[in-house]
């Protein structure tokens, strides 16, 4: 087992590549079905899902749209959760049906807070996909619509998630120690 250290911290292996894959897959092969004859639009939220957007849009065969937009919380350091949203939606949303794509749900906060101006633009439908679930960590009441792994409340870096800015090309997921 070999650790890793980004910034001060240590990681261990936590998921592998091939786990990661595996369960896309099998996450795209709901969504062919649930999606079935429409066409829906993903909402990628940057930075942290970008790896996780695209290996999951390889796996679709619905004539499925993409765009992204990207949410930054201020994090001080009791973590107030004010969101901004650094980029936003350029598509119209209206009657579509649109499933947002994050990295991790971890309070919740970030989605909760983005949720209504989705909803305000009438979607016909509006659910979420997320990699990764902290349950322990989810305080803002949120249903998870897909979700490929549920993990404990431990910080974890690689596929996209970051440890200050450093660990997003890493193509697995390491725990911290
Ligand atoms: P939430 O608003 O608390 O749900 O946090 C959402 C965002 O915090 C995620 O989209 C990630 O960018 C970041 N985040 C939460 N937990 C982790 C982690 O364990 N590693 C890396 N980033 C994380
Ligand atoms: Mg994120």
């Amino acid at each position: 087992m070999s650790l890793i250290k980004v910034h001060d911290k240590y990681f261990k292996p936590y998921l592998s590549e091939i786990m990661i894959i595996e369960k896309i897959k099998e996450l795209a092969a709901k969504l062919n079905h649930d999606y079935a004859g429409k066409n829906p639009l993903f909402i990628a939220v940057l930075n942290g899902s970008f790896m996780f957007a695209s290996d999951l849009f390889k796996h679709l065969s619905v004539d499925a749209e993409i765009c992204f937009i990207k949410l930054a919380s201020y994090k001080g350091t009791k973590s107030t959760g004010h969101i901004i949203t650094a980029i936003g939606l350029d598509t119209d949303i209206n009657g579509r049906d649109v499933i947002i794509v994050e990295d991790i749900i971890d309070t919740g906060k970030t989605i909760n807070q983005f949720l209504p101006q989705l909803n305000n633009q009438q979607p016909s439908s509006l659910k979420i996909a997320a990699l990764l679930h902290k349950p322990e960590a989810t305080v803002y009441p949120l249903k998870i619509d897909y979700c490929c792994f549920s993990i404990p409340n431990k910080f974890v870096v690689g596929y996209g998630l970051d440890y200050d800015g450093l660990g997003r090309n890493l193509p697995e997921l390491y725990q911290v120690i």
